[in-house]
């Protein structure tokens, strides 16, 4: 069945330059919403920015902020960016205490909820959350850094899923993060990926405008 919206790109920001994000931003401003990776040293072994510098990305950014958190405690945390406007806040389900009730409140604060899983999480445990979620990010390399190697092997796991959530009719969007570049974004759109975050193809680029829009076809040709 093939998916009537276009393929989502979402560039990260953790390869943009941190002394002149508003710069960046402005770079990336045709995409469909800009990936904010946060870190706590916790949850993975690298340290981002927390509130306050996503409340000021938010506040300069041209297009929605799609906030992915890599901390520990989402269930205390991830509702204050959902607070500050993000258009969607995603959690790792490894880190969450009670994920069906953090969804529901990201999603009564007005945010698409997310879930996300490490390449070795299995998804099948998502199955059990798929109506409460508005996204699933299936990582394609070890989270905590940017520039690693698309994982294959995390492939088949999203076709599962993919095929769980066509059966069932859902709405879910599905997302990869991590090595996604010219060369991998069709093996993920193959596996039924709507959504691609790129940090390094977009922002290592010489125009990420181009870059972007060649990601979103390349993922057009082979989404089905
Ligand atoms: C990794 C982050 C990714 C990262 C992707 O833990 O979640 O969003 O920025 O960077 P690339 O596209 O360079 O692999
Ligand atoms: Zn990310």
């Amino acid at each position: 069945m093939p998916h009537t919206a276009a393929p989502r790109i979402n560039p990260s920001i953790l390869a943009a330059d941190f002394v002149n994000m508003q710069r960046d931003l402005e770079r990336i401003r045709t995409a469909d919403f800009v990936h904010v990776d946060v870190m706590d040293n916790h949850f993975v072994p690298n340290l981002t920015f927390g509130p306050q510098m996503v409340e000021r990305i938010q506040q300069t950014s041209p297009i929605p902020l799609d906030v992915h958190l890599m901390i520990d405690d989402p269930d205390r945390w991830a509702p204050g960016y959902a607070e500050q406007g993000a258009a969607s806040v995603t959690f790792h389900l490894e880190a969450a205490n009670e994920p069906v009730s953090l969804a529901r409140r990201l999603r009564a604060i007005g945010a698409r909820a997310g879930v996300a899983v490490k390449p070795m999480t299995p998804v099948e445990p998502l199955f059990e959350i798929l109506d409460d979620v508005d996204q699933i990010l299936v990582m394609t390399v070890e989270p905590g850094f940017g520039g690693q190697s698309f994982m294959p092997e995390t492939m088949p796991k999203l076709r599962r899923l993919t095929d769980e959530a066509r059966r069932r009719g859902s709405a879910v969007w599905l997302q990869v993060d991590g090595g996604i570049s010219a060369s991998t974004i069709a093996q993920a759109a193959e596996a039924g990926a709507d959504t691609f975050v790129a940090g390094s193809a977009v922002f290592g680029a010489q125009d990420p405008a181009t870059a972007i829009a060649s990601l979103r076809q390349l993922a057009a040709t082979r989404t089905h």
